[in-house]
């Protein structure tokens, strides 16, 4: 079975095919339109995804040498993410769903990520915990069997994405800031500034950036009160540090209170090689199984979209083409 994916929900715009046992491409096309704004405008990004997204759908096919007419079926993103967005991506994969007579299925934005995994893994073991830290999210969710996803923690704030976008505009690092501080941080310290791993005090699984992006504003300025000069690798390196050890932290947490020994990484916070490194040594530690996706399917990128809706049109599985956008889906809502 050949799966179509399409990715529109926030500022990537995204096509590719998987087969039953491979991602055959993922062309995912960053707009670059965003990065003078140092942030996501929602009309450039739909406008942006009508010019591109055929070229992208074609280029996929092209990359896996698969004809338009060889497909079994389509998916496509119908949430969480910006209205005008997620509708281009729902709209053409309605239409060729009804164009070439074959299913389409509306796929979570949220689920593609956690079963992004399973292009590389598709031995996953349930139950497991899946930590899932994006731009948008930073959630905990057991997932005790396929399909059935139970958010145990979230942040009561910003996501973890978020907070290296908002520090990294701090730092004047440039958008997206995750790459940038991370780059940064590569000559700097980590202990160089002691900040705050926020709600670790508490019995809970929840999370907290924005006191943490606080401190790294009130360290700035009390630099510049004093005229110093400030060492922008030590604060990016400490401050990335800070966000790993929380999220290296809860997991943990969350995998021992639910006895789960399984444990999926996802979301484009997932890219950072610090956090994958400090993840892969403690999990080798403690004798937990960490299944992380490729880089590439971390970010936002179509791969996921195809995986997941693969899994669900094989378990019988389709949406009706009515179909609508749901900007504000929750991993838990009913389909
Ligand atoms: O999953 P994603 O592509 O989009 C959402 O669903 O939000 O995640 C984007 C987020 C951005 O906040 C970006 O700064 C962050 O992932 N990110 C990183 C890295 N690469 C991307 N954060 C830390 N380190 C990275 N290397
Ligand atoms: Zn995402």
């Amino acid at each position: 079975m050949q799966i179509l994916g399409i990715e529109t929900s926030c500022d990537e715009t995204s096509a590719a095919v998987v087969d039953d046992h491979r991602v055959l491409s993922n062309i995912v096309a960053t707009q670059a339109v965003h990065e003078e704004f140092g942030g996501v405008v929602p009309e450039f990004a739909s406008r942006a995804h009508i010019r591109q997204l055929t070229s992208i759908i074609r280029m996929a096919l092209e990359k896996a040498r698969v004809k338009l007419e060889e497909i079994n079926g389509v998916a496509a993103t119908y949430g969480p993410g910006l209205a005008g967005s997620l509708l281009v991506g729902l709209s053409t994969a309605k239409g060729l769903s009804l164009a070439l007579n074959i299913p389409f299925i509306g796929i979570n934005h949220i689920e593609g990520h956690i079963l992004a995994v399973n292009a590389d893994h598709p031995d996953l073991k349930h139950p497991y915990v899946a930590l899932v830290a994006s731009g948008g999210h930073s959630i905990l969710v057991l997932v005790q069997k396929p399909f059935d996803y139970h958010v145990i923690g979230q942040t009561i704030d910003d996501a973890a994405g978020e907070a290296f976008d908002k520090v990294a505009k701090i730092l004047s690092l440039g958008y997206p800031g995750g790459p940038a501080i991370e780059k940064a941080a590569l000559s700097g310290n980590d202990k160089a500034i002691a900040f705050p791993r926020a709600l670790l005090d508490r019995n809970n699984l929840d999370f907290s950036f924005s006191g943490l992006k606080t401190s790294v504003l009130y360290h700035l300025h009390s630099l510049q009160k004093n005229s110093k000069t400030i060492p922008i690798a030590d604060v990016a390196a400490s401050f990335q540090k800070a966000v790993v050890d929380v999220l290296v932290e809860k997991s943990f947490r969350a995998l021992y209170s639910h006895q789960c020994r399984h444990l999926v990484l996802a979301g484009g916070v997932v890219r950072n090689s610090i956090l994958r490194s400090t993840f892969e040594q403690r999990c080798a530690a403690e004798a937990i199984h960490l299944q992380i996706p490729d880089p590439l399917l971390c970010t936002d990128n179509a791969g996921m979209i195809a995986r997941a809706g693969h899994l669900r049109l094989s378990d019988g599985q389709k949406s009706p083409l009515s179909l609508d956008v749901a900007p504000n889906l929750t991993l838990n809502q009913p389909r």
